[in-house]
């Protein structure tokens, strides 16, 4: 049994791998969204390996609205795994790339209209429909829905606040972050806000390993839980 089998008997969730390509300081695209392209070109090979090795990409829909992505394996062989898009109010149109190639899955509101629903079916699109957590299309109902439907490994690509909220929902298993030699200042965060105030309270990788590719670096770790409070005092430097 793999590791994506035995997560899905233990907790009837997928496997997380949340992939980010940043600058080395930490934005993910410019702050008019402008991200093609962080990374190089070798680094982009990498990222459609680990497309090529997952049941499924999963995107919020910034990111489709922004880049206009494929979302497809072609830099490696490899099947293209299905697309999963955040989207809950169905505004993507129905022109976007994300329409052809492999099977898309738009995860939308229980309240969407029906209308819009069977335009996006037209299309070839399954339309799931999910309840609401704090605003936003429940997240872990996604990944739930997803195992069940056989997708035991999934790639979160984006964008910020999928990023945020998958880690906030600690449903992250893995960590494969890119990081090019590059510095935008003021961009979008790789990952958007997680209300982490105390440095206690920030999110503990392990089995870190750095990777060279070309100029950038690959950093892979797996996600440790949170621990909620310090055992140790914190003391001001002196
Ligand atoms: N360099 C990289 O690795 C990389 C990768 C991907 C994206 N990007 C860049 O990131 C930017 C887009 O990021 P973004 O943060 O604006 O958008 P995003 O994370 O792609 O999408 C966020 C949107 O998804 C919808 N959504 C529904 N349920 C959600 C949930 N549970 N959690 C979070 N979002 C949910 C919401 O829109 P509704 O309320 O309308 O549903 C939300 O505003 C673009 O500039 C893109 O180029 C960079």
């Amino acid at each position: 049994m793999n590791e994506f089998e035995i997560k899905y008997r233990s907790t009837e969730l997928p496997f997380v791998t949340l992939k980010l390509a940043q600058t080395l300081d930490g934005n993910i695209a410019t702050c008019t969204g402008d991200s093609k392209w962080i990374t190089s070109k070798t680094s982009r090979v990498r990222g459609h390996q680990l497309r090529a090795e997952a049941d499924a990409i999963l995107v919020g829909r910034g990111t489709v609205m922004t880049d206009d992505p494929e979302l497809s394996v072609r830099y490696v062989d490899g099947c293209s795994p299905t697309k999963i898009v955040l989207d809950s109010q169905l505004k993507i149109g129905l022109n976007a790339k994300i329409f052809g190639g492999a099977p898309l899955i738009i995860a939308t509101t229980e309240e969407m209209c029906r209308k819009r629903i069977k335009d996006r079916k037209k299309k070839g699109a399954q339309v799931w429909q999910l309840p609401i957590r704090n605003g936003q299309i429940d997240l872990k109902a996604v990944l739930q829905k997803a195992a069940l439907s056989g997708l035991r490994h999934i790639l979160i690509e984006g964008g910020s606040r999928v990023a945020a909220s998958a880690l906030r929902l600690s449903l992250v298993d893995r960590i494969a972050a890119f990081v090019a030699p590059k510095i935008l200042g003021a961009g979008i965060p790789s990952i958007g806000s997680l209300n982490i105030t105390s440095i206690t309270d920030a999110i503990a990788l392990e089995n870190v390993k750095v990777e060279s590719i070309g100029n950038d670096f690959l950093f892979t770790a797996r996600v440790k839980n949170r621990p909620k409070t310090s055992e140790q005092p914190c003391l001001p430097a002196l």
